[in-house]
């Protein structure tokens, strides 16, 4: 299956992605290998669906264990303490900035053979998690950084050059 990064500011990325059913589960499976040699190969650690033009919830993260899929992910609790790290994103090119995350989060989600698990994740993980499933939430990084390391200027250029493809 081919795949297509949609960057900003493209509007499918400030919707809300659905809920994945039993059925959808399938058709994830088939796409899963796909999806993740995409992410790898746009030297992405983390990719969520509907940065592809897939309305649906599931992410791709690398972890510990290698690339997965994480399917209808909620974060159930999270550490109170917020460390601080440069974020970039596949939808923004050039684009990095500081953003302050929690150090931990628990994880409830369904694998791709349908187990729900919950889990730990911790340090790159746990970010890449965070900032994926704000995707899925239609919340993108550059609402959540407190100050650009790169590229700033960019946003108020594509944001410009959209206006004026609307005319
Ligand atoms: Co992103």
């Amino acid at each position: 299956m081919q795949f297509k990064l949609i960057t900003y500011p493209n509007k499918i990325l400030r919707n809300r992605a659905k809920k994945v059913t039993a059925l959808e589960l399938a058709k994830i499976k088939t796409l899963a290998q796909d999806y993740l040699n995409f992410m790898i190969k746009e030297d992405g650690i983390g990719l969520a669906a509907n940065q592809v033009g897939i309305l649906e919830r599931f992410l791709g993260a690398v972890t510990d264990a290698g690339p997965q899929i994480f399917i209808n992910p909620t974060i159930l609790t999270h550490g109170l303490k917020k460390v601080v790290f440069e974020e970039g994103c596949l939808s923004f090119p050039q684009v990095y900035g500081l953003v302050k995350r929690p150090a931990w989060i628990i994880l409830r989600y369904t694998d791709i053979n349908g187990k729900t698990k919950i889990k730990r994740f911790n340090k790159l993980t746990a970010r890449v998690i965070q900032h994926e499933t704000d995707h899925l939430n239609g919340k993108l990084f550059i609402d959540k950084i407190f100050q650009y390391t790169k590229g700033e200027k960019l946003i108020e250029a594509w944001q410009t050059k959209a206006k004026d493809d609307e005319l």
